[in-house]
């Protein structure tokens, strides 16, 4: 079988996590590809909602294994309480059902407290990270001093290699930003039981996908974070550490140059952003709250990691169409247009304008969007609630509209549109 990936278009928040659940149903393998806890995907069946960081969100289905794959940074003390959060709702978590790269590489309370030292140094410029060690974890891994999860399988030189992991954080922490040390002597013996609870599911994932696959299993790898805030190609510094891109799947995974079956890329019927960094398409006032909601609901515009409110604006479809382009996305899943019910007009960003010039696509990349204000496309909004729709003619026809348009400016089609949270608030497009 060819590898399906599920990534997010826009900042992330897409609800990438309600997407996984749907398609995952049936599959062998979901595989987390990138990221670490920064990450936070909303599931809800029935009256459970699920906030997953580091697990797949595909194994909320009991008979699907979820891969902690080669390219991710994995906090053990986040793993340990999200497996037992699926323990507590009922699922399985054992080595049958789980599997954690040899390679991934570890992040500690170092890199936490390295995280938000960082941050507190660069003061007004402020990246408005998770705090969650995401940089300086991947900064050890390129710097090739980091504690990858095969470290763990000897417990002997995990130790030494975990105190001089400390010593050499606490050298930065203290002389660097004048912050406190860690106690590497109460840090030890925790991290020495996260490793013995965690042996058990180290394993070359990457060989365990690739026999999946040759041998006619399904398997979905599931991006974190969106394409905007890739390393590379993002609105680079106000990116993450990682490359969120279908490209990275195959890297992250431990594959080679596969053969893709479907690359699905998630798109929010409108624009939002966690942290700093440029948004030429961001409202305020009243159409900001009445995209955010006040927070009394979990899906909500308000970080399921940070529990930050979310800057939300207009749909941006010159930064759509660039994603799509650098993901090769084959299709798409528009969630959340039930927000937009009652807004009397819909706007979508198709072009962007400086120096009395008209750009359709970004001339070098979203890096410095300073220089472009937005061109909006106003189209007609609609009343009706859309929560109970479940069929793609049932839809108002200004709906319908609003993704077609969303194709056409985009440049790839829409499968499917999700109208709520739940799992079978979703609409096929069949026109
Ligand atoms: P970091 O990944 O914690 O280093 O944060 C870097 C930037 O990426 C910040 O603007 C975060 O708010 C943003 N970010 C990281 N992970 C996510 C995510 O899963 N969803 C949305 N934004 C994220």
């Amino acid at each position: 079988m060819a590898l399906e990936i599920i990534v997010g278009t826009q900042w992330g928040d897409e609800g990438k996590g309600r997407v996984v659940d749907m398609l995952s149903a049936g599959a062998a393998i979901v595989a987390r590809y990138n990221g670490g806890d920064n990450a936070g995907h909303t599931v809800t069946v029935g009256a459970t909602t699920f906030k997953l960081h580091l697990l797949p969100s595909g194994m909320i289905h009991p008979e699907t294994m979820g891969v902690l794959g080669n390219g991710m940074v994995v906090n053990p003390i986040t793993l340990l309480k999200e497996m037992e959060m699926l323990r507590q709702n009922g699922l399985e978590v054992n080595p049958g059902r789980l599997r954690l790269s040899f390679a991934a590489h570890l992040i500690t309370p170092a890199h936490k407290a390295l995280d938000n030292a960082q941050e507190a140094a660069r003061g007004k410029a402020q990246l408005g990270t998770t705090g969650r060690g995401i940089g300086p974890a991947y900064t050890d891994k390129a710097a090739r001093r980091g504690l990858r999860v095969q470290d763990m399988l000897d417990l002997e030189q995990f130790s030494q290699k975990f105190k001089a992991h400390i010593a050499e954080a606490n050298q930065s922490l203290v002389n660097l930003y004048g912050a406190e040390p860690l106690n590497e002597q109460a840090l030890l013996p925790e991290f020495m039981e996260y490793a013995r609870q965690l042996q058990p599911y180290v394993d070359d994932t990457g060989g365990l996908v690739h026999h999946a696959l040759t041998g006619g299993k399904r398997v979905l790898a599931e991006g974190a974070q969106g394409t905007l805030l890739d390393l590379d190609l993002g609105t680079y510094p106000y990116v993450t550490s990682s490359s969120p891109l279908a490209s990275a799947a195959l890297s992250g995974l431990g594959l080679g140059a596969i053969p893709v079956g479907r690359v699905v890329g998630v798109t929010k019927a409108f624009q939002t952003r966690v942290g700093a960094g440029p948004f030429p398409t961001e409202v305020f006032g009243e159409d900001a709250d009445r995209l955010r909601g006040s927070g009394s609901k979990p899906w909500d515009e308000f970080g399921t990691t940070t529990g930050r409110p979310r800057r939300v604006g207009w749909l941006d479809g010159v930064l759509l169409r660039y994603a799509i382009r650098i993901n090769g996305v084959t299709e798409q899943v528009i969630t959340k247009m039930d927000i937009l019910s009652g807004l009397p007009v819909q706007r979508i960003c198709v072009a962007y304008r400086a120096g009395g010039k008209i750009f359709e696509n970004l001339p070098m990349g979203p890096a410095d969007l300073s220089p472009f204000e937005a061109v909006y496309e106003d189209l007609p909004g609609w009343d009706a609630d859309l929560t109970g729709v479940r069929s793609w003619e049932d839809l108002p026809a200004e709906a319908r509209h609003y993704v077609r348009r969303i194709e056409e400016i985009s440049g790839a089609p829409v499968r499917y549109v999700s109208v709520g949270p739940e799992r079978e608030q979703v609409v096929e497009k069949t026109s």
